[in-house]
């Protein structure tokens, strides 16, 4: 069998790391996978820390320790990870290698043994995957060319992951975050990450908080995809997108013949949603009428269609988020202060670019050079010192969305191997000062905003879609603030958020 033979292990890592799993998790996914197809008693997957050195058990089918430290050289996993080699050892007794404190604190006996390195693309060992006891017989020739195939494609998903290679790409690995593809370990998003993994455990409504373009859709999705949930549906609801009329019927469906036009009976977003979750973004923009009958929902999980007398329940957990002031809202009498408490039983505020500094604009920056180089078939590799000086320096009003534009374009114009200051569409930084620091203190923020906004038009000589692009906000968003009436419908124009 040849090493792109193992569509197994290759499917279920590739469903796992379209989502927000934990990184561990999938990487458990797929150890347990070769455990059990190539009959070894345990597995273990052991990453070289990028800043000790070391070799870290990540994932193992062990029991009695947390975790197994090794230094270089140390054991045969050590050993591999210094010679690249990958060994089968038949005999552990016999083996000069064999480092025997680990069966003597877990009272397991090690009889045989195969282990190999896990190399990224340009051969550097980031780590050793190594199996113990076959079950029957020896690890054979086909067992290592199989394990070599599956610590390809682990080398793989770390670079797609928030595990990522060390910056000078001869050692290691940095573990960023706990989740695939959510980048960033500024003090705020670990607080986030704990909340995270914490909620995930329950069924309460979340509330996410934090300005346009924080995070707040992946963080949502993270939520759902370590859940008890995850195999049940996630459904995406933007308030702000559908036309009020229709958004009862879409939320809550209709019966045939329940107003002109409904010619079938219609599910709704929340029968959709039955088993899984619910995410209702701007939830801000909810009318009231509605609001009454979501809070009805969230007390007691049943509903009816519209036009329908038959009462339903639905089995759905309720995620929202908002990037208005609620609280401004009740105030105002525009949103329910009961319902406002009922979505809040935990609420996770996800911070501003500005807020998680300089380290995680860059380890960003890095995260979306290395998606879109690869995207867009790119060979981007590095930022110049000017142009992260740039990066570091600008205060991101449109946060990681923002960003993520910025590094995207720069890759598809870039030249060489290299990002340079030039390539980086951002305003002046003149301009932004004299934008962002010229208000008395106690300007009325929604003035700021809109002359934020206008500067930024101006800027892009009147174009909506690039203005929409740079402040991080959609079309409809930003006619919205500028009281405009919203466009049609856009056409796709490859842009995701
Ligand atoms: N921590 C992160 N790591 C990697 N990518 C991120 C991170 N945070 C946000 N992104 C990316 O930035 C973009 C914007 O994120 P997202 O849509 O989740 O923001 P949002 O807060 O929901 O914005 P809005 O308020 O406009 O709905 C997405 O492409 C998302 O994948
Ligand atoms: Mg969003």
């Amino acid at each position: 069998m040849t090493r792109a033979e193992n569509p197994s292990v290759l499917h279920s890592v590739a469903s796992l790391l379209s989502k927000q799993v934990t990184t561990d998790r999938l990487l458990r996914a797929m150890i347990d996978r070769v455990v059990e197809e190539l009959q070894a008693e345990r597995g273990t997957l052991y990453l070289v820390d990028a800043f000790t050195g070391e070799l870290r058990s990540r994932v193992a089918h062990l029991p009695e320790l947390s975790e197994i430290r090794l230094a270089r050289g140390q054991g045969v996993a050590g050993h591999v990870a210094e010679t690249g080699e990958a060994v089968i050892v038949p005999d552990a007794k016999r083996d000069l290698h064999h480092f025997t404190g680990i069966d003597e604190a877990t009272g397991f006996i090690t009889r045989n043994m195969l282990c190999v390195p896990i190399r990224d693309g340009e051969g550097a060992i980031r780590g050793v995957i190594q199996l113990l006891n076959r079950k029957q017989g020896q690890f054979s020739e086909r067992d290592r060319e199989l394990l070599l195939g599956l610590a390809e494609q682990v080398a793989q998903a770390l670079e797609l992951t928030s595990f990522r290679p060390a910056g000078d790409r001869q050692r290691g690995v940095l573990i960023d975050g706990p989740f695939n593809n959510v980048v960033g370990e500024a003090p705020a998003m670990k607080a986030l990450y704990e909340k995270v993994l914490t909620a995930a455990t329950t069924n309460v409504t979340v509330l996410l908080r934090g300005e346009s373009g924080t995070g707040k859709t992946l963080i949502a999705k993270a939520i759902h995809d370590n859940s008890e949930r995850r195999e049940g549906p996630l459904i995406h609801v933007d308030c702000t997108t559908l036309p009020a009329g229709l958004i009862e019927s879409e939320l809550f469906g209709h019966e045939r013949g329940a107003f002109t036009g409904a010619d079938r009976r219609v599910e709704g977003k929340f029968e959709l949603a039955n088993g899984g979750t619910l995410f209702l973004d701007e939830i801000g923009d909810l009318p009231m009428p509605l609001q009454s009958k979501l809070l009805h929902f969230l007390q007691e999980h049943s509903f009816e269609r519209l036009g329908g007398r038959q009462t339903l329940q639905a089995d759905v957990r309720v995620i929202s988020a908002t990037n208005a002031n609620l609280e401004e809202l009740i105030a105002a009498g525009k949103f329910r202060r009961d319902l406002y408490y009922r979505l809040r039983v935990v609420e996770l505020q996800v911070p501003s670019l500005r807020e998680r500094g300089p380290r995680d604009v860059l380890r960003l920056s890095q995260h979306f050079l290395d998606t879109y180089a690869r995207r867009h078939r790119r060979r981007v590799r590095a930022i110049s010192d000017q142009a992260m000086e740039r990066l570091t320096s600008y205060d991101w009003p449109g946060n990681v969305r923002e960003l993520e534009h910025c590094i995207e374009s720069a890759v598809v114009m870039a030249r060489g191997d290299t990002i340079e200051a030039d390539l980086l569409s951002l305003p002046a930084r003149a301009a932004q000062v004299a934008s962002g620091g010229g208000y008395p203190v106690g300007t009325p923020l929604e003035q700021v905003e809109l002359d934020h906004i206008k500067r930024t038009l101006e800027a892009c000589n009147g174009n909506r879609t690039e203005a929409a692009r740079m402040l991080g906000i959609g079309r409809n968003t930003l006619a919205r603030k500028l009281k405009e009436p919203e466009g049609p419908p856009q056409t796709p124009s490859g842009q995701s958020g």
